[in-house]
């Protein structure tokens, strides 16, 4: 949101969002301001006391079959809530569902995210996959048996433990960077490219990588599930936010049955219209995103202390990607071609897997050096499989374009003699 600094500072939240124009579509106006906004942070900014709530929480959830019935859920809803424009407004409503239950357990939990990208090199190396989180691959009979989901078993395909199945030596492939992220908020003026940019990479090579249950359609079983899902959604909502007057209520693209979409359609076997989820702050949706606040810089009292001295700024990994060529930048980030851009489309920021976005506020801490033989050598990201294509109901050609897009972007940063600051050297 870019507002006058003086209504940003003089009005509360409400005024605020009233001051940056959005005008609701027929319906949405009757939508109410929550009168509490919870923020999702990445996972590793949350404090001990957070994670054992979020932990207390999903193991309630779990004893009483909850992560079966949103598995179950999922895997009946799952032919039309992909490959097509249903996936962002659909799971937004699905992960604010799975949240409320948690409440039940857990009245002031929030849903954290898992920022995958900032681990895209070696996502198996991710402290999210180790044993203080969600634990890692699957050991005999692929059951997972370390970190929150250890020995977890569901029940209604019979009883059957949790699993997971990384790649060859207990490696997951390569996943979408950062940079990857950067260029496609900078470059979808539309939802339906949006989508397209983010599920046919990002969301499905998590998925399929992580393997097991992650590559099945009630992978919500899988408690990586939520948090890889909140990622994606604050990718959607970020990208919103860049244009709130023109992007809240953006929704264009085909449904699963090809037609046009439209902000009356309801989301699939529920009463639910797509433009009740569409703005945050509003309706059922009292949540924002850690990076959506510390961008604006406004509604202050959302923040916490720490939070509120953090001012964005131009992070070193910014900085580097600004110097490449202008034809590079033309092409995938036109807006760091311009003066000012918005922090919201930017993913760039001076985070690395062990010190998670906090770090970007912390004064004292400086990220490591990219290591200098990883210079010009970006890797490629995995790609989908055709069986993981036909079960997710993906646009094979949509699927293409996206990697090939993907694939393009890495070998004309490469050829520029690109450094990524996500890149460390694994031998040492
Ligand atoms: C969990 O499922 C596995 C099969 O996947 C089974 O061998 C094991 O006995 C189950 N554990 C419990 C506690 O039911
Ligand atoms: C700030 O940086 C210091 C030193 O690197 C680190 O110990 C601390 O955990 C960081 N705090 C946050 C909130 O990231």
């Amino acid at each position: 949101m870019r507002l006058p600094l003086t209504s940003a500072l003089g009005l509360g939240l409400l005024c605020v969002q009233q001051v940056a124009g959005i005008t609701p579509p027929p319906g949405a106006e009757s939508l109410t301001a929550c009168s509490d906004v919870s923020v999702r942070k990445e996972i590793r900014t949350l404090s001990s006391e957070e994670w054992n709530t979020y932990k207390s929480a999903v193991e309630g959830a779990k004893s009483d079959r909850w992560i079966d019935w949103f598995g179950y859920l999922h895997e009946r809803v799952s032919s039309k809530i992909h490959g097509n424009s249903e996936f962002f407004v659909y799971h937004r409503k699905f992960i604010n569902d799975y949240e409320k239950i948690l409440r039940g357990y857990e009245p002031n939990v929030v849903l954290p995210y898992w920022n995958t990208m900032i681990d895209y090199q070696n996502p198996s190396g991710s402290p999210v996959l180790g044993d203080k989180y969600f634990g890692g691959n699957g050991a005999t009979g692929e059951c997972v048996s370390t970190g929150l989901a250890n020995s977890w078993n569901f029940t209604y395909l019979g009883n059957e433990c949790l699993q997971r199945k990384f790649g060859e030596a207990d490696s997951i492939v390569t996943w979408y960077s950062p940079e990857y992220v950067t260029s496609i908020l900078q470059s979808s003026p539309t939802y339906a490219e949006l989508r397209a940019g983010i599920e046919n990479s990002l969301h499905g090579i998590v998925h399929l990588s992580i393997g097991g249950d992650m590559n099945t359609m009630h992978s919500p079983a899988d408690p990586i599930f939520w948090l890889h899902h909140s990622n994606i959604d604050r990718v959607y909502a970020q990208w919103q936010a860049v244009d709130p007057d023109e992007r809240t209520y953006m929704y264009d693209g085909t449904d699963s049955t090809g037609k046009e979409v439209s902000l009356n359609d309801k989301l699939t076997y529920t009463s639910t219209a797509a433009y009740e989820v569409m703005r945050l702050g509003y309706g059922n949706m009292c949540y924002t995103y850690d990076t959506i606040k510390a961008a604006d810089g406004d509604s202050k009292s959302l923040l916490s202390t720490r939070q509120r001295k953090c001012k964005p700024r131009p992070s070193k990994a910014t900085q580097t990607i600004q110097k490449l060529p202008v034809k590079l930048l033309t092409n995938y980030y036109p807006s760091f071609n311009k003066k000012k851009f918005s922090p919201l489309e930017n993913e760039m920021s001076d985070i690395t897997p062990k010190q998670p976005m906090a770090a970007e506020c912390n004064k004292s801490f400086t990220p490591p050096k990219p290591s200098e033989k990883l210079r010009g050598k970006m890797p490629y990201p995995g790609r989908l499989s055709k069986d993981y294509i036909k079960m997710m109901n993906l646009n094979p050609k949509e699927v293409k374009a996206a990697e090939e897009r993907a694939r393009a972007m890495v070998d004309e940063l490469n050829a520029a003699n690109y450094l990524s600051p996500y890149l460390f050297d694994l031998d040492k």
